[in-house]
């Protein structure tokens, strides 16, 4: 009943885990999609070493958290040989990759291509330099294009909220057009905390992204107008703790979902209850799968 084709890939459910919120560990992968029934998972970010920033790199606030990492990973191929080759056939891994320009992320894709079922390219990361490429359409389309030629498996590109609405739709153009078999939308939302004791930013980046309840309708709204404009799935994700969380984005686009913040909101079976919501919600309703809503939802969403 809520099996879905993502891509060409077989899920035995629409949600997935969102990249980063767990860490890097293939331990903690393979929960998510055992303990927590998953229909598939999302990497961190992996690309070139980086420490990360000095901490805090995380804090609670109003509806969500506020992140700024700084893209903390031990590098693609350490990442491959400690994380991922012991995930070999454990279930659908999606490896998120990014790289200062389109030749790094080429190479990434092709040293992962190997042990995934699909790349999501991050181009949005809020708080770091390389995060600029997802708010240029031109750039975006030559990493999107890079990479399609690098590997055969699908390439969903991860775009951010945090441009005009009018030029998200033209950098998730260019996307599609230059070969992008998904898109997914949102990364977190560009935002500040200030400590009024100390009188001093919380995160030691000052900036971070928001992530969360606070920012689902920012979500609901860049899944629809992108649904609205383009021909290829949009994975959306921002702001689920809930199975009506879920439908609602699916009402709004999208073909599948991804949950991040709610993992630490609620647990790791998170995924299990929204999917015993939205089959609840798929009887009551009268469909016969997921599959159902989600075309009737495409097709007045197009009218
Ligand atoms: C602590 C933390 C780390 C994250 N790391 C990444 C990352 O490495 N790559 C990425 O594309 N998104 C990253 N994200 C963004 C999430 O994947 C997701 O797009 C965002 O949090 C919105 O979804 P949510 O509200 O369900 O968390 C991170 C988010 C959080 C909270």
């Amino acid at each position: 009943m809520l099996e879905i084709d993502l891509c060409g890939i077989q899920l035995k459910n629409p949600t997935i885990l969102a990249s980063g919120v767990l860490g890097i560990s293939g331990s903690l992968l393979s929960r998510v999609l055992t303990e927590g029934g998953a229909g598939a998972v999302v990497t961190k970010s992996v690309g070139p070493v980086r420490t990360g920033f000095p901490n805090p790199t995380v804090v609670e606030v109003e509806a969500g958290f506020l992140n700024a990492m700084g893209l903390p990973n031990p590098g693609i191929e350490e990442f491959i040989k400690e994380d991922l080759i012991p995930l070999a056939n454990k279930g659908p891994i999606f490896a998120s990759i990014f790289g200062s320009d389109s030749e790094e992320f080429a190479r990434n894709a092709r040293l992962i291509e190997p042990h995934v079922q699909a790349i999501e390219l991050n181009v949005s990361c809020p708080h770091v330099q390389v995060g600029q490429i997802g708010q240029d359409a031109s750039l975006t389309k030559e990493v999107v294009s890079a990479v399609k030629k690098a590997v055969k498996i699908p390439i969903f590109c991860k775009l951010t909220p945090n441009v005009a609405p009018q030029d998200l739709i033209k950098i998730a153009r260019a996307a599609q057009d230059e070969g992008a078999d998904a898109i997914t939308a949102i990364n977190t939302v560009r935002a500040m905390a200030i400590d009024i004791n100390i009188e001093k930013p919380i995160l030691a980046n000052r900036h971070g992204g928001l992530s969360g309840p606070a920012i689902k309708p920012i979500a609901i709204r860049a899944v629809y107008d992108l649904a609205t404009s383009l021909d290829i799935p949009i994975i959306g994700v921002g702001g689920i703790t809930t199975w009506e969380d879920a439908v609602e984005f699916f009402l709004a686009g999208a073909s599948a979902i991804q949950i991040g913040t709610g993992i630490a909101w609620k647990e790791i079976t998170i995924f299990k209850s929204v999917c015993e919501g939205i089959k609840h919600h798929l009887k009551r309703k009268g469909y016969a799968n997921v599959s159902d809503l989600i075309k009737r939802a495409h097709r007045s969403i197009k009218k």
